[in-house]
């Protein structure tokens, strides 16, 4: 089987992507697969062929060296003319996670890894999510979402909601990833100062009350009948899990498993669950809990559709302890691709 396996990309973890990629080309079995590279530059041109190859090979070859490399088409022109059976978009954020691309395998009929174009395009945005999340009786934090429009057309209004939610508070852009864009605030002009960072980057802001909690993670895989992974958890290194701490420096610690009492763990496992079924997940994902440290809560934080892939990333890590191996993973991943697209050429086939 030949898979596009998809890397770069416009967004600010472009080069974690291709840390994932080259772990994810090392892995597949090439007696069952091919892999043909598809490298996306940071203004997300799509590299030609020979480009794409250099950049995984160098990339595999040393992987604490980003190479740089600049594209020359809009789309690969492999993925249009029947040269791939499959895609793997080891994209995060932006243009990857989002549901963007996942739109365009799906008008080229291509099956494709992961989550499709609703549920990626929910997942990447905090609002959407939470909304989703508490029409279904799942928990998060409290929040209040602003509206560019709102807020330019005076604050006021912005300003009594977010006093509801108490202080501290968390501002996020609502659909960025990697902590970009994300400050506390504990006073009424620091709230205003985080808001408008937030709205540098989205048109949208989710303000939420802070939660004193420890944060855990559960990786999820399956289409209809998902199986949840044991529980890990980050211990941020610096005031909390912001950008330097993911990509910078290693100050932070992953615990896999996290160190949970076995009641807790049965929660946290079926919670993530409860939202992959109620977010309409399929192939993968992984819920980011927080974990009460005063009461014995967990809420949902947020969830990732493409979630980090490198050897030391949480999602392969944690099934890695549940007895899949990397390459076991990464071929189940494909199947459940291939499984999907079926069923749903089977229903457009059937309609
Ligand atoms: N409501 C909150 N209370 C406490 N910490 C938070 C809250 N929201 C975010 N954080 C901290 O900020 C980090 C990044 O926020 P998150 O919502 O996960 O955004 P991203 O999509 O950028 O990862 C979290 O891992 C956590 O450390
Ligand atoms: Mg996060």
């Amino acid at each position: 089987m030949r898979i596009a396996l998809i890397f770069g990309g416009r967004s600010p973890e472009h080069a974690v992507s291709i840390v994932s990629a080259s772990s994810i080309a090392r892995a597949l079995d090439r007696d069952r697969y091919e892999v043909i590279p598809m490298a996306i530059d940071r203004q997300g041109c799509w590299a030609t062929a020979g480009v794409s190859a250099a950049v995984l090979d160098a990339a595999v070859s040393r992987p604490d060296e980003v190479p740089t490399f600049e594209g020359i088409h809009a789309v690969d022109p492999r993925l249009l003319d029947g040269s791939v059976d499959l895609a793997f978009p080891a994209l995060h954020g932006a243009y990857g996670e989002d549901g963007t691309i996942q739109g365009l395998f799906e008008m080229l009929d291509l099956p494709y890894v992961g989550c499709g174009v609703a549920a990626s395009a929910i997942c990447i945005d905090k609002g959407l999510t939470k909304r989703l999340l508490s029409a279904a009786g799942l928990p998060t934090a409290r929040w209040v979402e602003i509206g560019r429009y709102d807020w330019n057309a005076g604050r006021d209004t912005s300003r009594v909601r977010c006093q509801s939610l108490g202080f501290p508070v968390f501002v996020k852009p609502a659909r960025l990833g990697s902590s970009v864009g994300i400050s506390q605030a504990a006073t009424g002009p620091e709230l205003e100062a985080a808001i408008d960072l937030a709205f540098s980057f989205d048109d949208r802001v989710i303000v939420e009350e802070r939660i004193d909690g420890r944060e855990i993670e559960v990786a999820v895989l399956g289409n209809e009948t998902a199986e949840a992974s044991v529980p890990g958890e980050v211990v941020p290194g610096h005031e909390f899990y912001d950008f330097a701490d993911k990509y910078l420096d290693d100050a932070c610690t992953l615990l896999a498993p996290a160190p949970l009492e076995e009641e807790a763990t049965t929660r946290a496992r079926k919670l993530a669950m409860d939202v992959y079924r109620t977010l309409g997940c399929a192939g993968m994902a992984r819920v980011d809990l927080f974990f009460e440290r005063s009461g014995d809560r967990f809420l949902v934080n947020e969830v990732n559709t493409i979630p980090g892939f490198t050897p030391i990333s949480m999602y392969p890590r944690l099934w890695g302890l549940s007895g899949l191996e990397y390459p076991a993973l990464l071929d189940r991943l494909i199947e459940l691709a291939r499984a999907r697209h079926e069923a749903q050429t089977a229903l457009i086939g059937g309609g």
